[in-house]
């Protein structure tokens, strides 16, 4: 929700601001701005809708003089989003702008007893009550460090948040309190950003900001300062290993169809580190030593939560132990049962999810063990987990989250094969056969991607009228089918739901008719003839059908779409690109925008 860059030091600011703001645009784009100081003068440039549109205001020459500055892109949670609620936000006196991330519960109490100061506001947002703030105490004779503290003292909820003041161009000044924030070291020139890709280009050295911590830096000096005292903190810098190309969509038209077509590259990363061929085991050195679960709550949203319940299937079948997945945001708020013997995995590609991160601390107060699954290092999730396990997909930037899930399937996959092989519940042979298949995967998976792609080309025109579908699995399939369903909603914005092929009878087929297509998930398995009779049900009803299969399956119905054969469960890692591609392609078909769905923000920061 949001993003934010801020730049201190040598080189022009605004193009390396805009250029950061263009890689956490998946954050937000309903509005944009940037602001810097120029001749003790502060010039904000902002408007609504997207960063081209703020692009196209800045074309003039002033816009290269400044050589710091902060940046914006909004998605909009406290007022509409105009171009006056669009971020920088100025101070009644103009002396200080600044850019937010984040909620600020109490920003109504707060902006009343500003304005019963003597305080104008301009927006609707929460964010401008901040910066009045900061600027309030600096006129009661406080430095600006100070003012921030007391600010920050008063105010409820979450930040992320870049500072700026006319007097002191160079310097900026930065904190947070759940909303992500993390710092770039560069050579005479610093940078502060939401996300490590709008930095990228310059600079792989980090250093991660904490919850309630203060940050000043200029382009030679990063300080950081504890917010209940002001005293200094020293962190060390931790040097990425991401590359920039990984960041750009080079030369795919989305950046969702790049990260689809990275699936077998993300895998290979994946078993990175985590098969001995030599010693035909798995190695999950963050798991040495700990014991092993005897039953796991998984807590995630979204696409996350679809892993998760793809996971359950596994780990109960392989590694005989039980699992409860709940949706985050339902888990935080409701009697969990929770002691310190349970064991609690959270599964998050951004690892800033608010829901999943109140669970997470939830699990912590009553004492479980947590286990963080996630992909951005250093985020909140992975610094607070217990054990930590990276997943490994590099930098997601789509909105629609694709290779993070199946970099989290293939995670978990060899989480059960540990568990199981420390168990001693599965033979030599089966982990053998395991490595084996999944060493090849990526390759079979790179041979078959292109074909995928032509064939969800051929088969979007055929069914991109429709209005809903149905998208049916059962078993290890069932998750999928909520994440195809999923997939197609937010970026086409036709209405899908997921549901277990068994449970339509139960009332959801009442919906079929010529018009409401099914897409139905049927690899040659033991649930074959199953699915087979509820897909009998569905045609009987005028339902058309797309079946994807594997060959010899033998399905009668409108629109047949061959996997390679694999055995279960790799059969899943050719399921979901199909599902993927299908709503990649019938998005596009329809017009929409693949990468910046209407409504939607990658990291959901926010309840
Ligand atoms: C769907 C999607 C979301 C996320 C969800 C959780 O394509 O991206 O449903 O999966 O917001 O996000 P993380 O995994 O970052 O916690």
């Amino acid at each position: 929700m949001c993003g934010i860059i801020a730049y201190t030091g040598h080189r022009p600011a605004t193009p390396i601001i805009i250029e950061g703001l263009k890689r956490l645009e998946y954050r937000g784009y309903d509005s944009a701005g940037i602001a810097f100081c120029l001749q003790n003068k502060l010039s904000v440039i902002k408007t609504e809708g997207k960063l081209s549109n703020l692009e196209q205001k800045l074309n003039s020459q002033e816009v290269l003089l400044n050589t710091s500055g902060i940046g914006h892109t909004r998605w909009a949670t406290h007022g509409l989003p105009t171009t006056q609620n669009a971020h920088p936000h100025l101070s009644q006196n103009g002396r200080f702008a600044l850019v937010h991330n984040g909620i600020i519960e109490n920003f109504k109490e707060l902006k009343k007893d500003l304005i019963s100061k003597g305080i104008t506001f301009t927006s609707d947002t929460d964010t401008e009550v901040l910066v009045q703030l900061i600027a309030y105490y600096v006129d009661k004779g406080n430095s600006i460090l100070q003012a921030i503290q007391k600010s920050l003292n008063q105010v409820k909820g979450s930040y992320a948040f870049a500072l700026i003041e006319c007097s002191q161009p160079q310097t900026i000044w930065a904190g947070r309190c759940s909303s992500p924030l993390i710092l770039g070291k560069g050579q005479g020139e610093n940078f502060i950003a939401s996300d490590i890709p709008a930095f990228l280009p310059y600079t792989k050295e980090v250093i991660f900001l904490e919850d309630y911590e203060i940050a000043e830096i200029t382009p030679s000096q990063i300080k950081l300062f504890s917010l209940s005292h002001l005293t200094p903190i020293a962190r060390e810098t931790v040097l990425i290993h991401w590359d920039i190309q990984a960041a750009q969509k080079e030369g795919y038209k989305h950046f969702m169809l790049k990260e689809i077509f990275e699936q077998p590259q993300v895998i290979e990363n994946c078993l990175r580190g985590r098969i001995d061929a030599s010693k035909q085991t798995i190695i999950i050195p963050e798991l040495n030593d700990i014991p092993i679960p005897s039953r796991l709550k998984i807590v995630a949203c979204g696409t996350s939560y679809h892993a998760g319940l793809w996971a359950k299937y596994l780990l109960e079948d392989i590694a005989k132990i039980p699992v409860e997945v709940e949706i985050a945001s339902e888990f935080r708020y409701r009697e969990s049962l929770l002691d310190r013997d349970s064991w609690v995995m959270v599964i998050s590609q951004s690892g800033e999810t608010a829901d999943t991160l109140a669970g997470l601390r939830l699990a912590k107060e009553k004492k479980a063990t947590v286990i963080g699954l996630c992909n951005v290092i250093g985020s909140s999730i992975a610094r607070e987990s217990d054990i930590t396990i990276y997943t490994q997909a590099g930098p997601e930037i789509s909105v629609a989250s694709t290779k993070a899930m199946c970099s989290q399937m293939i995670t978990l996959l060899l989480l059960t094969l540990f568990w199981a092989k420390q168990k001693q519940i599965i033979s030599q042979q089966t982990i053998n056969s395991f490595i084996k298949q999944l060493v090849t995967l990526p390759e079979q998976l790179k041979n078959n991607l292109t074909a995928y792609h032509q064939k969800a080309k051929e088969l979007t025109p055929k069914y991109a009228w429709a209005k809903s579908f149905f998208y049916l699995g059962r078993g290890i399939y069932y998750p999928l089918a909520l994440e195809g369903a999923l997939k197609l909603k937010e970026i086409s914005y036709i209405h899908a739901e997921g549901y277990a092929a068994g449970e339509m009878k139960h009332g959801p087929i009442a919906l079929i008719d010529p018009e409401f297509p099914t897409f139905a998930l049927a690899p040659k398995d033991n649930l074959l003839p199953k699915i087979k009779s509820n897909l009998q049900e569905v045609q009987a009803r005028g339902g058309k059908i797309i079946a994807l299969t594997e060959p010899d399956a033998l399905l009668n119905v409108d629109d047949t779409w061959f996997m390679p054969r694999s055995q279960h469960p790799f059969t899943s890692f050719f399921v979901l690109p199909a599902l993927q591609l299908f709503a990649y392609e019938t998005a596009i078909y329809l017009g929409k925008d693949v990468d910046q769905p209407r409504n939607l923000a990658k990291s959901v920061t926010v309840e």
